[in-house]
């Protein structure tokens, strides 16, 4: 067995990164460009239909050796096989973590247990196949014998947010006449304005939790069975037109759900890696049992490409690796992830759950106190729209913000020279990150433009922009399944191997419990079923005191 340093930041390299640092500090990108004419192609990687340009980063070959010796001493290796083999990676769960499996061929064995799941994996894939064909079909119809139109999905975090980013970001793939809709907040509005435009007669409702406990999920489910009820539904209805995915049977039949529309989720799969199993299954409802399958090939070949491809030619693990860098070293406090494509507007949401919830700890497998910086906040939107509100911050705000830049070689829709100017956007926002502006290029620009020499002094600060922000461009020739199955996935083992140097367990998420206890103490005292001045602190007691007068409260 290697030796366990207490922390990761007692190895020694760490320290030889935190030296290599300070030896890199006085180096800009500009320099390293100019120095290697062949860096733009020796910093690209490819694998499963993504190619990443890696350039403009603060790095040079030895920071890229050193970033691997250190994920190699923190035994990335053994970690990624013990993930992919089924063993116990979620500690304090006593569970595998095993997303993979559910990508993973028909002929494969992967034990849980001593039980090969992926028999299991792929019946569940077939049920799902068997509905899809049935509603499009419509033959799985509404109780009145009329096709489906609608399928509204409630759920919320991880059995909301992946298939609704691949259900909004493949519209272009949707087949059949099914619009799907989804209902995850617990203000009323959501679900009030989902129903609104919908006929009872013709909406299939999906439950979506794995635990089938959520309040937020729970409290909206009802108020669609009552809507459906009241509506022309009848109690027995229900059990057609109301399906679950769920890992807990026993409550979801209670809910009035038929046994026969349960589908299974595992306890081996955690809520943010879930979209590939049945919680997908708006995602087949609306492009289709073909496409799901190509998104699940998409992650396969991400996944192989993860567990073969040497470190330094390995996606995920370069970017993992890169991130290391930036807020281990360089004291980053947040990562910026800009999809150049308005498909993918939900990507962003989808990572914010994804890293922040996976990687937002504080202490190591074994229980002690990291003495690094974990998590980044992950945060992002599409350009080019970012560009006229949040870039100026990242070009000359004060702080360091890498950036991932995503964009597809080709557009699905052809319009004008829109997608050359896309392209061109995303292109110059990652090279003025890079190269900026000195004072002196902006007062001489100023001076050409026949400004006089003072006042080009005076407004040339404001016009210097620093550079040197690191960004990585990722491409893909089309958004297709395939490419951002790829995608989910290699930000998935990107978050994998990030857990891996801080020592986390990245599947648990003890952190939002706490949260959840202190609302349901809360909720009979503003409900007036307990006493008012209870809540434990004055301020949530004085909060409470004003919600129950404007609600009129007893
Ligand atoms: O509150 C966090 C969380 O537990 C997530 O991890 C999970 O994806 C989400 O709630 C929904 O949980 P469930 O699928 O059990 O309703």
């Amino acid at each position: 067995m290697a030796d366990k340093p207490a922390t990761p930041t007692d190895r020694p390299q760490w320290r030889t990164l935190a030296q290599h640092k300070q030896e890199l500090a006085q180096t800009t990108m500009r320099d390293l460009f100019t120095q290697d004419p062949e860096r733009a192609r020796r910093y690209l990687v490819e694998g499963a239909g993504l190619a990443l340009d890696f350039s403009r980063n603060r790095i040079t070959d030895a920071t890229l050796s050193a970033l691997i010796e250190l994920a190699n001493a923190c035994g990335l290796e053994q970690r990624r096989s013990a993930l992919f083999a089924g063993d116990i990676v979620n500690l304090t769960e006593n569970r595998p973590a095993l997303h993979t499996a559910l990508r993973q061929r028909r002929d494969t064995d992967v034990r849980v247990n001593g039980q090969n799941i992926v028999p299991e994996i792929r019946a569940t894939l077939d049920r799902m196949e068997q509905l899809v064909s049935a509603v499009h079909a419509g033959k799985h119809a509404g109780h009145t014998g009329k096709a489906f139109t609608d399928v509204v999905s409630i759920g919320i975090g991880g059995s909301f947010l992946g298939p609704k980013l691949v259900v909004e970001a493949l519209k272009p793939f949707w087949q059949g006449n099914l619009r799907c809709h989804f209902v995850a907040n617990i203000d009323g509005t959501d679900i009030t304005e989902t129903l609104a435009g919908l006929n009872p007669e013709t909406t299939l409702f999906l439950v979506q939790s794995k635990s089938f406990q959520t309040q937020e999920t729970l409290e909206n489910s009802l108020i669609a069975r009552q809507w459906f009820v009241d509506n022309g539904g009848t109690k027995a209805a229900v059990a057609t037109h109301f399906l679950a995915v769920t890992a807990n049977v026993t409550e979801a039949t209670k809910f009035g759900i038929a046994p026969g529309n349960i589908f299974p989720m595992w306890d081996w799969v955690g809520g943010r890696y879930s979209l590939w199993s049945a919680i997908g299954l708006p995602i087949a409802l609306t492009l289709g049992m073909d496409h799901f399958r190509g998104l699940l090939d998409g992650a396969y070949a991400m996944d192989c490409h993860f567990r073969d491809q040497p470190a330094g030619r390995n996606l995920p693990v370069v970017m993992a690796m890169l991130s290391i860098w930036y807020n281990n070293f360089w004291g980053a406090e947040s990562h910026a992830v800009l999809p150049y494509d308005e498909y993918l507007k939900h990507l962003p949401e989808h990572l914010q759950q994804l890293d922040m919830e996976s990687n937002g700890k504080r202490v190591t497998q074994n229980g002690q106190d990291v003495t690094c910086q974990t998590g980044p906040v992950l945060w992002g939107g599409v350009g080019a729209n970012g560009q006229h509100a949040y870039h100026q911050l990242i070009h000359q705000g004060t702080r360091l913000i890498p950036a991932d830049f995503i964009i597809p070689l080709q557009s699905h829709n052809r319009v004008g020279h829109h997608h050359a100017i896309l392209f061109a956007n995303c292109l110059s926002q990652s090279r003025a990150m890079m190269a900026g502006k000195s004072r002196t290029e902006a007062e001489q620009e100023l001076i050409d433009s026949g400004m006089d020499v003072s006042s080009a002094k005076a407004l040339a600060p404001h016009k210097t922009i620093p550079g040197n922000q690191p960004s990585n461009i990722l491409m893909m020739q089309k958004l297709t399944p395939q490419t951002l199955g790829a995608l989910i996935a290699l930000y998935e083992h990107r978050t994998f191997v990030q857990s891996v140097i801080w020592d986390l367990d990245c599947f648990d998420q003890w952190g939002v419990e706490l949260g959840k206890q202190i609302g349901n103490e809360i909720l009979p005292l503003l409900l007036g079923e307990e006493k008012a001045g209870s809540a434990g602190d004055s301020a949530t007691d004085h909060l409470i005191q004003r919600f129950r007068s404007a609600n009129k409260c007893p």
